[in-house]
């Protein structure tokens, strides 16, 4: 798998997410048409195509770097030392099961009216800082450290949860609604840092049944800032929860775990 900078290394955070599709029955995904959310340099979409022989994956990004490295780890994973195409078990090969496109959350899907039975997703649940810099227009051209920053942060999104840091998830769920067919299911990656109880009422308060696949404790990645966090709870009675470290359970408020 090709990497760079300006996008988002694999690491705990989205190896939990793996674990978590990963607990499903394998038939959830077989034959089915799936979206995947904020798919970095690929490696999800190309391992769920891999493993569960979906009929399309989509794998979608609002960084347009991203989805260049996603495109070059699909050829590098279809193809064998020779240049020929590798096929599965149904004599299908990765090219026709999986696509890459730049889109903000299921924009590329709602334009071209596709129909989904599967979302799935590992995207930023803390609120960008600087909101300033989230302001700034996406382009190919953007810095690499924005452009990174993407994987990391979001913008206000509207919704109530954006206190929480959840707004762009909770765009996700609506938007979502409107492209999966009914009996569908949405796969969320969810940081615990809001509460439980916070991260289910994003699902149940949009009508949703919530299953809980998988959880483990993971670090906080060193590189994000959680000061937005902090400022929440300065402001409000909300306390987030992080623990000091892989095996307590007592947690500790966001200003005590950023001290
Ligand atoms: C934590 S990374 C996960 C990347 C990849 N799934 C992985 O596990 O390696 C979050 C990804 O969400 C993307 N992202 C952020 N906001 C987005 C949006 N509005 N629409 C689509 N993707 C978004 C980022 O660019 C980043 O690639």
């Amino acid at each position: 798998m090709m990497e760079i900078p300006s996008i988002f290394s694999p690491e705990d955070w989205s190896f939990t997410f793996y674990e978590g599709l990963s607990r499903h029955p394998d038939s959830i995904f077989r034959d089915k048409t799936v979206a995947e959310l904020g798919c970095g340099n690929g490696w999800i979409s190309i391992a769920l195509a891999g493993k569960w022989l979906p009929l399309k994956v989509y794998g979608l990004d609002i960084n347009p770097r991203a989805i260049k490295i996603a495109r070059i780890n699909f050829y590098l994973n279809a193809l064998d030392d020779d240049g020929h195409t590798i096929c599965d078990g149904e004599g299908k090969t990765l090219l026709d099961r999986v696509e890459f496109y730049e889109s903000d959350l299921l924009s590329y899907c709602r334009d071209n009216k596709l129909e989904l039975d599967r979302i799935v997703g590992c995207i930023p649940q803390i609120l960008n800082p600087n909101l300033e810099a989230m302001s700034r227009i996406i382009t190919e051209i953007s810095s690499e450290e924005f452009l990174y920053s993407l994987s990391n942060y979001c913008s206000l999104q509207g919704f109530v949860e954006d206190e929480f840091g959840l707004g762009l998830i909770a765009r996700a769920v609506e938007e979502g609604i409107a492209v999966i067919k009914p009996m569908g299911i949405m796969v969320f990656n969810i940081g615990g840092r809001p509460g439980q109880g916070v991260c289910e009422r994003v699902f149940l308060r949009r009508g949703f049944h919530i299953k809980k696949l998988w959880q483990t404790k993971i670090m906080q990645a060193a590189d994000t800032d959680i000061s937005s966090l902090v400022e929440i709870e300065e402001n409000s009675p909300h306390r987030f929860e992080f623990f000091m470290d892989l095996v307590g359970d007592q947690p500790v408020c966001a200003r005590t775990a950023w001290a």
